[in-house]
């Protein structure tokens, strides 16, 4: 039941609450937010939350496990901000396969500085559907992002301009697939262009520019028809930097991996001023996902696509509160 937070491990109730509101400023498909946290006096346990599973966009659960895995993050960020270890355990119970990982804080330890600038990262984070400055990264952004992905096992590919074409053309091909699908086109009506003051969903304020024919990626309307129009003519940056966050095989281990993975490049691109949107659809369509993994040479498994660069600010989208999503009780989870 929902309770009042406690004390876990060595953290006090205060610093429970900062780390589950770090978790909880994670980005998720749709801001749907499908995590629940249960506190015992040892570990905080992160579960999946079935119940906010989007089956037209992500039929089999993985986008959902993406955004677990960037909640995990952002949860052991915070405990390390504490001057905790965060001694993480994945899918510690195979009887419990919405369990995804207990976060044990032990010892005392401080967060390094790299660390300390990720977790002043994890507030400032946000979906910027924005178009970006025009702007070529070179050398240190690109290997900082690289980096990022492979500290949390898993890999990034970052698109050479050649590819972006065959990417656009995905991308354009998903999104045609997904609107002749009713399912899809309710789910989305449902969790976007949300009024101001709702705790979930997209609200209005968070969305792009409205896609105008001549656009030259094909995005997604998260306004309901309400975003403010482009110029006329002028279209996003002309060379995006896109990258695609892949892992070496694609059960739910690999995917709560990737969702680290994602988080911890999107912090690090914070880290360097630059912000991101998400291409997913390309991912979602199972026939897009398959020649994406194809172009970025057949061995792994495309997870996420960003593209990055450098924006105006945009507002912080809304979280529930913890209250309705975090439980205590007083049985430790099997060892
Ligand atoms: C796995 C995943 C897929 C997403 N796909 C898209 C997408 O295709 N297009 C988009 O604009 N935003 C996408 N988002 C961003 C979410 O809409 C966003 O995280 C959510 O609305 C919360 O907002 P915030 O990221 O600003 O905190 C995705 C997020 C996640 C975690």
């Amino acid at each position: 039941m929902p309770a009042t937070l406690v004390p876990v491990g060595g953290l006090s109730t205060e610093q429970v609450r900062e780390a589950l509101l770090a978790a909880t400023r994670a980005p998720s498909l749709h801001n749907s937010q499908p995590w629940r946290f249960r506190c015992t006096p040892s570990t905080i346990e992160l579960h999946a939350d079935v119940d906010r599973a989007l089956p037209a966009a992500d039929p089999d659960n993985r986008e959902l496990l993406l955004a677990c895995g960037a909640a995990l993050l952002n949860l052991r960020l915070a405990i390390r901000g504490l001057g905790y270890y965060p001694d993480v355990r994945l899918f510690p119970d195979h009887r419990r396969p919405e369990l995804l990982a207990t976060v044990r804080p032990r010892g005392h330890q401080m967060a390094s500085p790299a660390e300390q600038r990720l977790i002043a990262a994890i507030p400032r984070r946000r979906t910027n559907r924005q178009p970006f400055f025009d702007e070529t990264f070179t050398g240190p952004e690109r290997d900082a992002l690289r980096r990022a992905a492979e500290a949390e096992r898993s890999w990034l590919a970052l698109l050479p301009p050649e590819q972006v074409p065959t990417l656009r053309q995905l991308v354009q091909q998903a999104h045609f697939l997904q609107q002749e699908d009713p399912g899809f086109v309710a789910e989305w009506q449902r969790w976007t262009g949300r009024p101001f003051g709702e705790s979930d969903g997209v609200p209005v304020s968070s969305g792009g520019p409205l896609p105008e024919a001549h656009d030259e990626w094909t995005l997604r309307d998260f306004t309901a028809g309400q975003g403010r129009r482009r110029v006329e003519g002028k279209d996003f940056e002309s060379a995006p930097l896109i990258v695609v966050i892949g892992s070496f095989h694609d059960l739910p281990p690999a995917r709560l991996q990737a969702g680290q993975a994602m988080q911890r490049v999107l912090l690090t691109a914070i880290d360097h001023g630059m912000s991101a949107s998400f291409l997913s659809q390309v991912v979602e369509v199972p026939e897009t996902r398959r020649k994406l993994r194809t172009l970025i040479g057949g061995g792994l498994w495309p997870q996420a696509v960003l593209r990055l660069g450098r924006g105006s600010p945009v507002p912080r989208t809304p979280r529930r509160p913890l209250e309705d999503l975090a439980e205590v009780t007083d049985v430790e989870p099997e060892a």
